[in-house]
């Protein structure tokens, strides 16, 4: 496969007729795209741990089908027995990633159906499990395409973004989030120039966005995490579009490590910074972003991964958060499919959601 053939290929897909889920092993990108057909639900959530799948709406999709998939071997007899199987199945897929909240969303979802439908016949609850987790992810396509012209609206053609980590069409099912209106607007002919930060180090920009966005025919310049001051001082961003694994109730943005780093450096700049989310990302439960688990990651990912040989000395303290909270006050926008939440967040992510972007009352 090559650069140009990874937008036509699915991030992660349900085969139905071998019983699998399959997706595009994201630790191999770019020099290899290699599809995995996963069945058992221990690959499954070690594929979602070791960032085979990743971003948050994806690994949504993916926990989805993997549960799914694992309702098709349970074997019971009653409602019960099979609940109690789903129940766990469930709960271990769900500890595979602790920030991102679409995991735990789309997993809640997916039980609901079971419990709210348990007076029925096994067989036409999991048909109803197999309809949940496919239009989980058709759903996703058609959110992050309404992200996508939501964030149309904040840039001219022409305009410089600077990304961090990966929040593409790799990460979702189709367009991606804060990639979708460079993607939305490719195919309208428009041109950007994007800055892709490295990401350390898990280097999800300079293997995953500066691929995807090149495949696209985007003006992509790779730059190293340390390099984001010195590019916005050159006066070449005109605005930051990242990405986001949970936003809490007052629009404090959880998202890839150094992320709020950037926010601090374009506020210094005076360069607009918005955070692009479906509104499952917003978690309404979550108050405020120190109520956000981050997830820690293995030392070997910074002192070994992706050399040759060790770069760190032997037992050297590392400390490897994968994701920090960028302050609703640096944040310009949440650019959701229903529209773009503007501060006072508290007020504005509440009516959002509630009233879907529509206007709350109807007007004369
Ligand atoms: O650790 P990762 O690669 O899963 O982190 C991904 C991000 O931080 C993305 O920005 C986020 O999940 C949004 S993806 C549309």
């Amino acid at each position: 496969m090559n650069e140009k053939s990874i937008l036509a290929c699915e991030t992660v897909d349900l085969n139905e007729e071998e019983g699998s889920l399959v997706i595009l092993d994201q630790t191999k990108l770019p020099g290899e795209a290699k599809l995995l057909h996963l069945t058992e639900i221990h690959d499954i959530r070690d594929a979602i741990y070791t960032l085979k799948v990743r971003g948050a709406p994806a690994i949504g999709i993916a926990g989805a089908f993997g549960l799914y998939l694992e309702a098709m071997k349970i074997n019971a007899n009653d409602w019960e027995e099979f609940y109690h199987q789903l129940h766990e199945a469930k709960e271990y897929l769900n500890a595979s990633r602790p920030t991102a909240v679409n995991l735990s969303w789309a997993l809640e979802r997916m039980e609901n159906v079971a419990t709210s439908n348990k007076f029925k016949p096994l067989a036409e609850i999991r048909e109803l499990l197999r309809r949940e987790c496919l239009a989980i992810k058709s759903e996703d396509t058609e959110t992050c395409r309404l992200i996508g012209e939501h964030g149309l609206t904040l840039i001219h053609d022409g305009a410089g973004i600077l990304t961090h980590c990966n929040a593409g069409q790799l990460a979702t099912s189709k367009y991606g989030t804060a990639l979708a209106p460079i993607h939305l607007g490719r195919e309208r002919g428009m041109n950007f120039r994007v800055y892709c930060d490295e990401t350390r180090p898990l280097l999800q920009g300079a293997r995953l966005s500066a691929f995807e966005l090149m495949a696209d025919g985007v003006d992509t310049t790779l730059i190293c995490d340390n390099m984001a001051s010195q590019v916005m001082k050159n006066g070449w961003v005109d605005a930051v579009f990242v990405g986001c694994d949970r936003a809490a109730a007052n629009g404090d943005a959880c998202n890839k490590i150094g992320t709020s780093g950037l926010a601090i450096l374009a506020k210094h700049y005076g360069v607009p910074f918005y955070v692009f989310c479906p509104a499952s990302t917003v978690d309404m439960n979550t108050k405020t972003g120190h109520d956000i688990v981050i997830e820690q990651r293995p030392p070997e990912e910074i002192t070994e991964m992706w050399y040759s040989r060790r770069m760190a000395p032997e037992g050297v303290k590392v400390y490897n958060p994968a994701f920090d909270v960028t302050e609703n006050e640096l944040i310009s926008g949440i650019v959701t499919e229903f529209g773009i939440a503007r501060p006072p967040y508290s007020e504005s992510l509440k009516e959002i959601l509630t009233t879907g972007g529509k206007p709350s009352s109807p007007r004369p």
